[in-house]
């Protein structure tokens, strides 16, 4: 689905009626090239924006309200700018909202009634960061629509508190920095424990990117994130007790395999190797072996699967079908698992043979069909005129 201007406008006027000035914003989705799990564990990341995103129509309202529709929900958001702000169980997309414009009004910012209209081509639960993207797109267009400073990582850390205090997700940073920070045909380094960055080029020659999507609604990703995270702290507390260690990444394998507990030591071995893998991940890249690359992608699904027990029947079952299809030369779950989407990397010429042969061989083992993306890497939230976004 194409989203342009024009008919995110008239979703506009239908919904809210004539307006005079009407500013447009997009915030893409990400994939985690790889890094999986790492950020709330001090480790590397490697992810980049992709061309899915979420698209708003923003004009101001005389009232003291915001009033958000979006294409993809149900009903109406309606916040009252002079009342305290909650989150709602029932009404669980509001709630990025409600956060933000909550959070926001804690730092100072007064934010004058507007009405919103969301548009998306980004699979919401998916694991392509539909959350982070509405949270930032809904920062940045409110701190435009006040002419306040933009700082994009404030804007992401602002988001990801969002996320944690409000909606009561543990995620780390990656998500919402990603979102904020990407620039056109790069990935980002992120070291998380203290966000130094760097801008890695992306060519991938021959070859491209391509998500699979299993279409399988992701509803225990909360619990048994946070879950994770618990076990994560517990090997850090242990480490730390015994060698001082301060973030879990930083760890050697031999400190780790010392950990007592079978699952926090599970979890803290694919941290340590993960880690590893994302350095070397974004040198290879950069020396354009994509080759490596790809094997690296791999090994990181494997160790998602035996060490930190994320990824599913249905994500193993794309990337172990993926790894043995021709053209394919890595395949791997993103985001945090439990069903969601994996990327393989597949050479241009394979494209449609390698989609065929997986969405068959995968319908033959799962009742859901396979839905397939292709995106172009085209950088982080920012305001739109004309253009159009596929
Ligand atoms: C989710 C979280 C991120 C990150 C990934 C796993 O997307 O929001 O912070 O932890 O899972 O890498």
């Amino acid at each position: 689905m194409s989203i342009g201007k024009d008919s995110l406008h008239s979703l506009f006027e239908t919904t809210f009626g004539k307006a005079s000035n009407v500013n447009y914003y997009f915030c893409p989705g990400r994939v985690c090239l790889i890094g999986e799990h790492l950020d709330y564990n001090g480790g590397h990341v490697l992810p980049t924006a992709v061309s899915l995103g979420i698209y708003a129509a923003v004009s101001k309202n005389s009232g003291n309200i915001i009033r958000c529709k979006s294409q993809s929900f149900e009903n109406e958001v309606i916040i009252k700018l002079s009342e305290d702000i909650f989150p709602k169980n029932e009404d669980p997309w509001g709630n990025y909202i409600r956060g933000v414009v909550s959070y926001l009004q804690n730092t100072g910012v007064k934010i004058p009634g507007l009405d919103i209209y969301f548009a998306s081509n980004l699979p919401h639960g998916a694991g392509l960061s539909s959350s982070a993207a509405i949270e930032v797109l809904t920062t940045f267009l409110i701190l435009s629509e006040t002419d306040e400073p933009i700082d994009l990582e404030k804007i992401s850390l602002l988001c990801k508190d969002v996320e944690n205090d409000f909606v009561g997700m543990k995620c780390g940073i990656m998500d919402q920095f990603t979102v904020a920070l990407s620039k056109p045909n790069q990935a980002i380094l992120l070291n998380c424990d203290n966000l130094n960055m760097s801008y890695v080029p992306v060519d991938t020659g021959d070859y491209k990117f391509i998500i699979i999507n299993s279409n399988v609604p992701r509803s225990l990703t909360n619990s048994a994130f946070n879950t994770r995270r618990q076990e994560c702290e517990q090997a850090l507390a242990e480490l730390n007790k015994k060698f001082g260690i301060t973030s879990l990444a930083e760890a050697t394998f031999e400190q780790v395999n010392s950990v007592g507990q079978d699952s926090p030591r599970k979890r803290a071995i694919h941290v340590v190797s993960e880690n590893k893998r994302v350095i070397e991940a974004k040198n290879v890249l950069e020396k354009g072996d994509i080759l490596r690359f790809g094997q690296l992608m791999k090994e990181s699904h494997q160790s998602l699967k035996e060490f930190y027990e994320v990824t599913g029947p249905e994500l193993d079952s794309i990337a172990e079908n993926a790894w043995s299809i021709d053209g394919c030369i890595g395949a791997r779950m993103t985001g945090a698992g439990f069903s969601g989407c994996c990327i393989a990397l597949v050479k241009n010429d394979h494209i449609e043979s390698f989609k065929e042969t997986l969405g068959q061989r995968y319908l033959s083992q799962h009742p859901t069909p396979l839905s397939f993306h292709e995106f172009e890497m085209n950088g982080g939230v920012r305001t739109f005129q004309k253009q159009k976004f596929t």
